[in-house]
Parts: C-alpha cells; structure tokens; sequence
C-alpha cells in the first residue's frame, strides 16, 4: 500500500531533523577538536555518522512505500560552546527533542492506520531510550569532572575507547 501522503511529509520532514542532528553532533565533534579533547572529538562524530543512517533510514522506507522524498536545507548549528558540560547538556536536550519528534510520528502514524509505519517507528523509540540513557550517563560523569582538566582528559580516554567500540 502507498504510503500515506501526510505521514510521508512528517517522515520527510524527521530525514531534515535526523540530518539536523548529526549536523549538530558534526559541529561538536568540531569544538572538542578545537578544546584537544580527541576522544569526545571521535566520539561525536561517530555520532554523527549514527545520525545520518537514522535519517537514512527513513529515506529507503519512504521509497520503499512509493513515497516522494523531499530533501531540505539543513540549518546551521551551534558552533560555539562554554565546556564539555554544556555541550553534552544540549546533546542530551536534543535528544530529548528528538524522542517527542518520533512520538509525534507514532502518533500521526496511528491516527492515519499507517501501521507499517509504526513498526518501522518502534526501532527509533527503542533507540531513544538507548541515546537518553548514553547522553544522560556521559553527562554525569563530565559534570563529576566539574572542570578539572585531569578528570577531563581520563574522561576523554575513556570516550576514545569507547568510540572505538562503536557504542551509542
Ligand atoms: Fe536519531 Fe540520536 O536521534
């Protein structure tokens, strides 16, 4: 069945937010460059490279439902940041947003009987449970940093470690 014309917008519309994000993670990734924090630098931009196979995601659902896929621009993101606090503060705000943006297309999905949708939809909220428990559990352990630049670094390993993992 072809996919419903108001549910493929919404889903359009998250491929822009998907991108947006990993933009933002990009953007990030960046600031930790620049602070010579390599293992938060890694870390984000593995980030971002999840974000992008989310919102591509969605793209080869689209197609395969015989929707049209309409790609937007991307806003530009944040480039400037006071400290890893605050960075990882709005990472975990962001996905915060981002978990009300896939239930709202859960909801849209369910009000257009769009079932296939929502099965698809069913993997992005698992992972939003995965992504705010990772943002949240990073963010506690720079805020213990509390600006010391030594419990920075050790903290920095650890992300590069993990970064290599592929987690998140
Ligand atoms: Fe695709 Fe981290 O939300």
């Amino acid at each position: 069945m072809k996919l419903n014309p108001n549910v493929a917008e919404a889903l359009n519309k998250q491929i822009n937010n998907e991108l947006h994000a990993s933009y933002t993670y990009l953007a990030m990734s960046a600031y930790f460059e620049a602070e010579d924090l390599p293992g938060f630098a890694s870390w984000f931009r593995g980030h971002s490279a999840e974000e992008e196979t989310h919102a591509m995601r969605i793209f080869d659902f689209i197609a395969k439902r015989g929707g049209r896929i309409h790609l937007d621009g991307i806003a530009k993101p944040q480039t400037d940041y006071d400290s890893a606090v605050d960075v990882l503060e709005q990472a975990l705000a962001q996905e915060q947003t981002v978990t009300a943006q896939i239930n709202a297309l859960f909801e849209l999905a369910n009000d257009e009987k769009e079932y296939s949708t929502q099965n698809m939809l069913s993997w992005f909220l698992d992972e939003q449970i995965e992504e705010e428990d990772l943002f949240s559990s990073i963010l506690d352990k720079a805020k213990a940093a509390s600006g010391d630049r030594w419990n920075l670094l050790l903290l920095d390993q650890e992300l590069a470690k993990r970064g290599s993992e592929q987690e998140g």
